[in-house]
C-alpha cells in the first residue's frame, strides 16, 4: 500500500478575515503550519525512494508546499479552489446581504449551484477526473495541498461518500487524511498538527 496524503493549504489572511475565493498568502497560524507540515512529510516520506507533491497553482498552496524539499512539486489548476465568480472575495454576510437569491438558491442546492460566471461543486467534480486518474496511476505517495472545495471531492472519491453529501463533508484546516489503498480497501488516518 501506498500513502495519499491530503491536506488543505495554512490558513490563508482571507481566511481570517473570512473571504472566499482570493489568492492571499499565509496568515502567521498557516506559516506554522507550513513549517509542521514540512516536518510531518520529511519523517512519513523517509522511507521512501519516490514520492510527489501536488499543488493548485494558487499561492497559498504552493506557500504552504514551500519547506518540503527533495520530492518533486507539481502545479495543477485542476487542484484550484472552486471559482466563486463574481462573489470571490466577499464574505458570506456580503452574499447574504448584497445577493440574497443567490444565497439562497446555494442553500437549498450546494451540489449543483453554480456562482454567477463561477463554478458549482459538480464542475469541481468533474474537473478533478483528470487528478484522479493520475493518482490512481502513480505507485509512489503523493501529498496533495489543495483547498476545501476540491479536497471534500476528492476525498469522498476515496472515501466512496455518496455525491449529495460532497459539500458538506468537514476538511479541517491544519490536518493531514493519509489514504492508504491497499487490496483489502481504502484505510484512514487523520494527523491534527495544530488547532
Ligand atoms: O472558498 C471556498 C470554500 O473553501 C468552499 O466552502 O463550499 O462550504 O462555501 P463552501
Amino acid at each position: 500500500p501506498r500513502p495519499i496524503l491530503l491536506t488543505r493549504h495554512g490558513e490563508s489572511r482571507d481566511n481570517v478575515r473570512g473571504r472566499i475565493g482570493g489568492d492571499t498568502a499565509l496568515s502567521e497560524a498557516g506559516e506554522l503550519y507550513m513549517k509542521k507540515l514540512a516536518n510531518f512529510v520529511e519523517k512519513r516520506l523517509k522511507s521512501e525512494r519516490t514520492a510527489s507533491i501536488w499543488t493548485s497553482t494558487l499561492q497559498r498552496t504552493i506557500l504552504t508546499a514551500g519547506p518540503i524539499v527533495g520530492f518533486p512539486k507539481i502545479q495543477w489548476r485542476a487542484l484550484d479552489e472552486i471559482n466563486a465568480g463574481v462573489c470571490d472575495g466577499m464574505t458570506y454576510e456580503e452574499i447574504k446581504k448584497n445577493m440574497p437569491e443567490e444565497y439562497e438558491s446555494r442553500k437549498k442546492d450546494k451540489l449543483r449551484y453554480r456562482y454567477p460566471r463561477g463554478e458549482s461543486y459538480l464542475d469541481v467534480i468533474q474537473r478533478l477526473e483528470p487528478v484522479i486518474i493520475e493518482l490512481e496511476r502513480q505507485r509512489a505517495p503523493v501529498v496533495v495541498i489543495s483547498h476545501q472545495a476540491v479536497l471534500r471531492a476528492l476525498y469522498a472519491y476515496f472515501a466512496d461518500r455518496p455525491l449529495k453529501e460532497i459539500p458538506h463533508i468537514e476538511v479541517p484546516l491544519h490536518t493531514i487524511i493519509e489514504i492508504q489503498m491497499g487490496v483489502t480497501g481504502v484505510q484512514e488516518k487523520r494527523y491534527k498538527l495544530m488547532d
